[in-house]
């Protein structure tokens, strides 16, 4: 956090504060990076709480994609028992850091499911100037395709060689050895990494949400260079210079593919047979998921209000604060409050992003 962001606003108004920690994929148990990322936050919870602001932390797992999909079948296990055995292990952790975080919860909840669908529904049937000015468009995508698996293949599930320097068993973006950059198309002999076959190019209807809509880029300028309600930026200077980069001139704001054919552990696309959302369109629905099981549960209004979620968020005081890691940055500032914006939610107040605790060099991760 900057000085701007953490300068203290006059403490008689009472502020009601929503704050959010980046949900964690349910493949595994926390790590040292995920809790410093509570630690930092919690730290800045207890501070506004003791200055008597009113605060509600939510978190949640992070529980749908292929990853996911793939390592549970892996396991011998539904994607849902997969993921519950990894949600039993957070208490643990959560209570033993002394987490003042209020709600957990998940995005395989139907709270995920009917926030993720309303979202899209407003992005689908949004109208301008009385005229239909939908948000969703749909293209047809040609991918590679397992016909062993019967399914379409995620980049990282396609090997092959290196179209440059033909160095065996390449992912598809980029060779190992000579540092060639590709598309996963340009592989010499590719095949499945799920089940060794060679795949078939096919086609299918994809959904995106149009990012490059005019309307949508500007807002996207004014919302990251912004000031938040008590006069602070946002975002850290660091992170404005970035989307500037990616709103700018040469900046090419592409729209962004928000669907996935079946199978595919996910959301439902409404009116769409055999396609889900793809997961970083419902994860981060997931932090408004936990906050209304945390106000349907009673937990929130523990002080005798009677306040619903809907109330709650609504409300023009009620501000949305999240905590997020670096590698993050481009769901959180460009993607996730342009989907709320124009399906009529409330926007986030700050985006407050940190570095990696890092091993080796390396980012801390599971493995
Ligand atoms: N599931 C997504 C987030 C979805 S939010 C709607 C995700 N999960 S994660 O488990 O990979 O990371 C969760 C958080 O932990 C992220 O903010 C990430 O930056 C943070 N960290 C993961 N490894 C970290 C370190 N080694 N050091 C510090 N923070 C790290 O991304
Ligand atoms: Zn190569």
């Amino acid at each position: 956090m900057t000085s701007e962001q953490t300068a203290q606003t006059a403490p008689d108004k009472k502020r009601r504060i929503f704050v959010t920690t980046a949900l964690p994929y349910a493949n595994g148990k926390f790590h040292l990076g995920h809790m410093m990322e509570y630690i930092q936050a919690d730290i800045w919870v207890r501070f506004q709480r003791m200055r008597g602001h009113e605060v509600h932390w939510v978190c949640a797992d992070d529980t749908h994609g292929a990853p996911i999909m793939i390592a549970a079948e892996k396991a011998g296990k539904s994607p849902q028992d997969f993921v519950a055995e990894i949600a039993a292990t957070r208490k643990e952790y959560l209570d033993g850091f002394h987490l003042s975080i209020d709600n957990w919860h998940s995005t395989d909840s139907p709270e995920n499911v009917e926030l993720a669908q309303d979202i899209y529904r407003k992005l689908r049937d949004f109208v301008r100037d009385g005229k239909p000015a939908s948000f969703i468009e749909r293209r047809s995508v040609e991918q590679f395709y397992d016909p062993v698996k019967g399914m379409f293949l995620p980049d990282r599930y396609i090997k092959g060689e290196c179209p440059k320097c033909g160095t065996k068993d390449q992912y598809g973006d980029s060779c190992e050895n000579c540092s060639a950059v590709y598309a996963p198309t340009d592989l010499k002999n590719p095949y499945s990494v799920l089940s060794g076959a060679t795949p078939e190019m096919r086609s299918s209807e994809h959904f995106f949400f149009r990012l490059s809509d005019p309307q949508c880029v500007e807002f996207l300028r004014e919302w990251t260079e912004g000031l938040d309600r008590h006069g602070k930026k946002r975002l850290q200077s660091e992170i404005i210079a970035k989307t500037k980069e990616w709103l700018g001139e040469d900046g090419k704001m592409g729209d962004w593919d928000i669907s996935r054919d079946a199978p595919y552990f996910g959301i439902p696309i409404p009116d769409a047979q055999g396609k889900y959302f793809y997961v970083w369109l419902d994860a981060p629905v997931g932090y408004l998921a936990s906050l209304k099981n945390y106000f349907d549960s009673g937990k929130a209004n523990a002080n005798g209000e009677s306040r619903s979620f809907s109330e709650f968020l609504k409300a023009d005081d009620t501000e949305q604060i999240h905590f997020i890691g670096k590698d993050i940055v481009y769901f959180h500032v460009l993607f996730w409050p342009a989907m709320l914006k124009f399906a009529g939610y409330k926007t986030p107040d700050s985006v407050n992003v940190h570095g990696f605790i890092t091993v080796g060099g390396e980012k801390m991760s599971k493995s």
